[in-house]
């Protein structure tokens, strides 16, 4: 049963992990259980990423491990000539500009025809209490017009995704936490999950994404936090196709073998809301590439 034991290298990052989780709990400000408040943790977020990476630029949080990776920046600039995702995006346009049967267009749903919007999902809707990513409203846009949902994790779901993050390249994240006390505890709700370990490796998102971020992992550096959203869709070479955030978290779950939820769950889609709202103010990069 090797599966059941942690290779040397998961070791070695849990125990880098819990060295400098240490430290960074030390200096993050601590806070009282009962009073959240998001944009005191966005700024203690930013400042502890700035303060680990100080050479990374605004603008290339959203490139992830080659932000903070020389070896790893000059692989995905190679790549990144032909990119791996062009197939996908032109897919995605075509989608997006097709017509139901009634006539409309996934534009008749979105605010501003759906151009230049991904920056502000997922957004809390007041109405349903519920957060909406932008997987959602793509699938809701669809039922509404007669049309069959999408699987959440790839195919014509990340194309669709890939035109719209083109679309807004450049728009920093900006998610708001509307007056509602469902919304606050959304946000609170993908915090925890963000931050509480689990799974038979006992890794919360953060052992990886914050403590070690920039460290390697397998083939791998680790993406930080900061932004790790940005760049979505993105085409993996190890999965040789595209890939959603949903399809992310779900395989970083596996990874720690804890038992993943269903795609677009109430926990995914408040993580969601909770790591894009740190990312305020990074720029959509997307779609992004990894070999
Ligand atoms: C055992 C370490 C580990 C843990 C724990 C982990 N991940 Fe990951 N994650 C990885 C690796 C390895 C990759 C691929 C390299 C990279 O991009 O960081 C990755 C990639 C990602 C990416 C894509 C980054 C990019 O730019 O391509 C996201 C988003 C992500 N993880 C989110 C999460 C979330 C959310 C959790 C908690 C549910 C989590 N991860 C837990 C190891 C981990």
């Amino acid at each position: 049963m090797h599966l059941l034991i942690p290779s040397a290298r998961l070791r070695q990052v849990a125990l880098l992990a819990g060295a400098l989780g240490a430290m960074a709990l030390a200096r993050m400000p601590a806070r009282a259980a009962t009073t959240p408040n998001p944009e005191a943790d966005r700024l203690a977020f930013r400042a502890y990423f700035k303060q680990r990476f100080p050479a990374v630029k605004n603008g290339d949080w959203g490139n992830g491990p080659y932000a903070v990776n020389a070896g790893m920046r000059q692989q995905w600039e190679a790549i990144m000539q032909f990119p791996p995702y062009d197939f996908a995006l032109g897919d995605g346009e075509k989608e997006f500009h097709r017509r139901f049967a009634d006539g409309k267009t996934y534009a008749d749903c979105f605010p501003d025809k759906g151009i230049g919007i991904r920056q502000n999902y997922p957004y809390f809707d007041t109405k349903t209490g519920k957060v909406i990513t932008l997987g959602i409203a793509i699938n809701r846009c669809r039922v509404a017009n007669g049309e069959k949902p999408l699987n959440y994790q790839k195919g014509l779901m990340a194309s669709i995704e890939a035109y719209m993050a083109h679309t807004s390249r450049g728009k920093p994240f900006d998610i708001k936490i509307p007056n509602d006390p469902r919304a606050l505890a959304a946000y609170e709700d993908g915090r925890k999950f963000f931050y509480s370990r689990r799974g038979q490796l006992n890794f919360s998102c953060a052992s990886c994404h914050v403590q070690a971020a920039g460290q390697r992992l397998r083939g791998d550096i680790l993406a930080p936090a900061l932004g790790i959203l940005a760049a979505f869709p993105i085409y993996r070479s190890d999965w040789g196709s595209m890939g959603t955030i949903q399809r992310r978290f779900t395989s970083c779950n596996v990874q720690v073998r804890s038992v993943p939820f269903k795609p677009q769950d109430k926990t995914y889609r408040d993580l969601e809301y909770f790591l894009s709202y740190m990312s305020n103010g990074v720029p959509i990069t997307g779609p992004g590439a990894r070999p």
